[in-house]
């Protein structure tokens, strides 16, 4: 007997070409068992190509697909031990929510009262008891959501594989079926790979994060590592705020700043290994900027801008500035401080240490 893969789902240099254009590239991933992924990048990134060669949908142009540790590139999408829960939910509509909830089932010849027991089971898990009788056209939208997840979670496929599953919900009900998802993915402990392009939910959800540029893969990592330690400066740039400035490494792995009127002091883990010469950018988060008349001792960088707007959003104001040659900087820092005046000159600074290098 072999052993069992760690992994739910693996992917071994994986294309997709279409035409003359690559929709993914040469993607490799290891998904955990038990693991909830998401996929995030911007729209035609190949996030749901690559979903889709997970589930069968789509066969891959070039490279493999593992689940559970074996290949399933000659397997149709119902041989897989995956379900999916489409954007746009693919329901029936004129069924009721009991029927659409049972298709699965049927399709895979389950006995009938055993399929009444999960349907009223899987009723109670998505927070739709009552609604078995009701048809789905008469559901909300938030509602036939959850019909959509019960229809994929009642065959008990050890991936679920969800395409912007929150996508047509306004903000309220979206935050409310994201806790939701996080409350099912623990309380059943199977392997969720969910597609977003939208990072909040993805940091908010997610235990690890494929981040996609142009049908490649920048970086598949902690939410955490994502935001603190960025791989490219796409990754930087695209999850959470930051300031980019252009530097190069000098003698002495000091570092100028192209626009910035002061040289950084960088540890060897902080430069990642890069010598002299080489073309960097500093990453700079904005919530490590303080702005005032006085500098934080800690805060090593400094300089001089104009502060250009402050805008309130509760705990947090975000002040931009620029300095002469209009390099602009963003700091976000606590309401409780006294704001700056819009017009005035102000220190910006920030430590740096708390600064981060991608190659330019
Ligand atoms: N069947 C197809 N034939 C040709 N090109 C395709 C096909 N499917 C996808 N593409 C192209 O591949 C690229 C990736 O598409 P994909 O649907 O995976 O993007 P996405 O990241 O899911 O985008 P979105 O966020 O808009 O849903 C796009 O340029 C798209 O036009
Ligand atoms: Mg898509």
């Amino acid at each position: 007997m072999t052993e069992r893969s760690p992994n739910a789902v693996e992917l071994r240099a994986v294309s997709k070409v279409y035409g003359a254009s690559a929709a993914v590239r040469d993607v490799s991933m290891e998904i955990a068992r038990g693991a909830f992924v998401t996929i995030l990048g911007p729209s035609g990134c190949g996030k749901s190509t690559l979903l889709r060669m997970i589930s069968g949908f789509v066969t891959p142009s070039s490279g493999d697909v593992l689940i559970d540790g074996v290949s399933v590139l000659g397997a149709a999408p119902y041989e897989r031990d995956t379900a999916m829960v489409f954007q746009d939910y693919a329901l029936f509509p004129h069924r009721t929510v009991a029927q659409n909830l049972a298709f699965g089932l049927r399709m895979r010849r389950i006995a009938k009262d055993e399929i009444a027991r999960r349907v009223e089971a899987m009723l109670e898990l998505v927070n739709l008891r009552g609604f078995g009788d009701r048809r789905v056209s008469q559901m909300s939208g938030g509602q036939a959501q959850r019909v959509a997840l019960g229809r994929a979670l009642i065959v008990r496929p050890a991936v679920l594989l969800l395409d912007e599953p929150l996508g047509a919900l306004d903000l309220k009900l979206r935050k409310q079926m994201q806790a939701e998802l996080k409350t099912i993915h623990r309380d059943l402990g199977l392997t969720f790979v969910a597609v977003t392009h939208d990072q909040e939910e993805a940091l908010t959800l997610s235990d690890r994060i494929a981040v996609m540029n142009g049908g490649a893969l920048e970086q598949f990592d902690t939410p955490e590592n994502l935001y603190r330690r960025p791989a490219t400066r796409f990754v930087a740039d695209f999850v959470g705020n930051a300031n980019l400035f252009d530097a190069r490494i000098g003698g002495g792995g000091r570092v100028a700043a192209d626009s910035l009127p002061l040289t950084l002091d960088l540890s060897a883990a902080q430069r990642g290994g890069r010598g002299e010469g080489t073309r960097v950018a500093l990453v700079v988060r904005p919530e490590t900027i303080a702005v005032g008349a006085a500098a934080p001792a800690h805060h090593d960088c400094r300089v001089e801008a104009r502060v250009d707007e402050i805008m309130f959003s509760g705990a947090v104001q975000q002040i931009t500035g620029h300095l002469p040659d209009g390099t602009r900087l963003t700091a976000h820092q606590s309401a409780a401080l006294p704001a700056p005046e819009r017009g005035a000159t102000a220190i910006f600074s920030w430590p740096g240490q708390s600064v981060w290098l991608v190659d330019g």
